[in-house]
């Protein structure tokens, strides 16, 4: 039996992830009507809807295996993700020390922006609890390497782009994001002339959703999709199954094989590509050695803004802003 539970479930990306045999949705508003219309899919899942009221965040936390968390407000056009932190930031905050308190064994996956500074909030509540297990905490930064698959898809000339590997590394919020063509699989070439602006769609391919969007929010339909699969991943893992790999964005001291990438890029939170198990992150893999020296000046780009991303988190929970 895998138990998963969606905070933040009735927004655009929270309403999409329906794959278990329990799913529990809580959010501050509109569950029932999510639960009801998610209740008709002819799935195995039984579907359980809570609102703060009466314990919600307790009884959809208890027994649960996995926590996906969308929770929180999306960009507009001319914000950035850091602009969503005053608001996410304590959302964040506030349903891990659920998750601390109520189920603090389940992989815990967040997906609400801004990433980079998020996780290391989640990390810092459950440490602060004594239930911090590295392993079992996760950023989703799959829409990024889907965005690349999708958008190299010319060159890998693979009718389905998911085949490719096309890693991802850094953190999920424009030069923090960083791919890495020259370890594409199977092999393919990105034309010289085009590397520059293949490098900014998938880094800046957030801001085209926004933008197309015009005001109604960020991507949902993709994003339900990655993270699908990232949740999906995390299952089949957890069952027993071998060999997959995803990037994700983790504390990398806590990981194997995380301790020399830390070393190497200078910062504990990293998203690389992680072998998943029964455990969580079983293995942080590097794959550092050998990028070209494009990648390597994208990569130095990365960890400046990400130190500062990290630092705020890490520093939101330490020392709380005044209310
Ligand atoms: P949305 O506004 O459609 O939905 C957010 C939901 O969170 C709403 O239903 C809202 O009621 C709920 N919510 C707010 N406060 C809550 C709380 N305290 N407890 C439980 N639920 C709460 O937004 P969306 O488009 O679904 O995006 C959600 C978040 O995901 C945003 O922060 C967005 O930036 C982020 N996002 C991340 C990625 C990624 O790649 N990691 C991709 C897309 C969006
Ligand atoms: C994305 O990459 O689409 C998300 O992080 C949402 C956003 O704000 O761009």
């Amino acid at each position: 039996m895998v138990k998963a539970v969606v905070l933040g479930a009735s927004g655009g990306i929270g309403q999409a992830c329906p794959l278990v045999d329990e799913l529990a949705l809580y959010d501050v508003v509109n569950t029932p009507g999510v639960t009801a219309d998610l209740s008709h899919i002819s799935s195995v899942a039984k579907i359980t809807g809570y609102l703060p009221k009466d314990d919600g965040l307790k009884h959809a936390l208890t027994g649960a295996d996995v926590v996906v968390i969308p929770a929180g407000i999306p960009r507009k056009p001319g914000m950035t993700r850091d602009d969503l932190f005053k608001i996410n930031a304590g959302i964040v905050r506030d349903l891990v020390k659920g998750i601390a308190e109520f189920s603090p064994k389940a992989f815990t996956l967040v997906i609400s922006n801004p990433v980079n500074s998020t996780v290391p909030i989640a990390a810092e509540v459950l440490k602060a609890a004594g239930v911090f297990d590295p392993k079992r905490l996760f950023g989703v930064t799959t829409l990024d390497v889907v965005r690349a698959e999708t958008f190299t898809q010319e060159f890998s000339g693979l009718q389905d782009p998911s085949k490719a590997t096309v890693p991802v590394i850094g953190g999920h919020s424009g030069e923090t994001i960083v791919p890495l063509f020259s370890k594409v699989a199977p092999g393919f070439k990105i034309p010289a002339d085009r590397y520059d602006a293949l490098i900014n769609r998938v880094q800046f391919g957030g801001d085209e959703v926004v933008k197309a969007k015009d005001g109604a929010g960020s991507a949902t339909l993709s994003m339900a999709f990655a993270g699908f699969r990232f949740t999906e991943a995390i299952i089949k893992a957890a069952k027993g199954e071998k060999g997959i790999v995803e990037p994700t964005f983790v504390y990398l001291p806590g990981v194997e094989g995380g301790a020399e990438i830390a070393k190497a890029t200078g910062v504990d939170f990293f998203s690389t590509p992680v072998e998943l198990g029964p455990n969580g992150a079983e293995k942080a893999i590097n794959i550092l050695d050998g990028i070209t020296e494009q990648e390597k000046k994208l990569l130095a780009a990365c960890v400046t803004g990400l130190k500062g991303n990290i630092e705020k988190g890490v520093e939101f929970v330490k020392n709380p802003p005044p209310k």
